[in-house]
């Protein structure tokens, strides 16, 4: 239900950015070692599943989506992790050749920092010679009226909290935390890549 209602129907309908071009973005970017944030439903990893894994780390505060991903993932290079972005002392200590944080931005509390904590996280989860990638939906966008009725609910339940979120804070917060810093739109996302964490 996930993979069809929100990836292949209200991302590009909603959002303006279709499953294939968050695939393609998994399909460049995604490494044999590889870090997971926010798994959701395991969509693009599974579509894309490595068989020259040496270790695929998934982390997730639900343990239920981390046991439904390592299922579908059939590998046996999965670890699971019950972890928070927010909190760095729930992170596992390890740095990867890719890290992917997909559509889990704007779900996070806006209250404080906590976007640019996040990203000051996936820097640390980041090798020196690795990528962090993801798309994040930016409140403070072009909507179209299905988008504007899906943020005014997914903010209004908790299920977003983006209204303020652009994408010069967005840029702004990657470049504090990586060299290199790279943004595409699509609409109200941006996909986003970075590298060279910043020590
Ligand atoms: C909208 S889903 C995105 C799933 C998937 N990445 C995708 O592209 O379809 C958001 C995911 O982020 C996770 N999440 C929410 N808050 C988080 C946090 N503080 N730290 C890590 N993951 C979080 C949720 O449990 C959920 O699995």
């Amino acid at each position: 239900m996930y993979d069809l209602f929100v990836l292949h129907f209200t991302s590009p309908r909603a959002w303006g950015c279709t499953a294939d071009e968050l695939s393609q973005m998994y399909r460049q970017h995604l490494s044999h070692d590889h870090a997971e944030v926010g798994v959701g439903s395991g969509y693009f990893l599974s579509s894309h599943g490595r068989a020259d894994w040496t270790q695929v780390s998934l982390i997730d505060p639900n343990p239920a989506a981390l046991q439904y991903v390592s299922r579908r993932l059939t590998t046996p290079a999965v670890i699971r992790h019950v972890a928070d972005i927010l909190d760095a002392t729930t992170l596992p200590p390890q740095r990867y050749k890719s890290v992917g944080a997909n559509y889990v931005l704007h779900c996070l509390d806006a209250s404080g920092d906590s976007k640019r904590t996040a990203i000051a996280n996936l820097a640390r989860l980041t090798a020196d010679d690795g990528t962090l990638f993801g798309a994040t939906v930016l409140g403070d966008a072009e909507h179209n009226r299905l988008g504007r009725a899906l943020m005014r609910i997914c903010n209004a339940t908790g299920a977003f909290d983006n209204t303020a979120d652009d994408e010069a804070s967005l840029r702004h917060h990657l470049s504090a935390h990586f060299h290199t810093v790279h943004i595409e739109r699509r609409r109200a996302v941006a996909m986003f890549t970075a590298s060279g964490p910043i020590r």
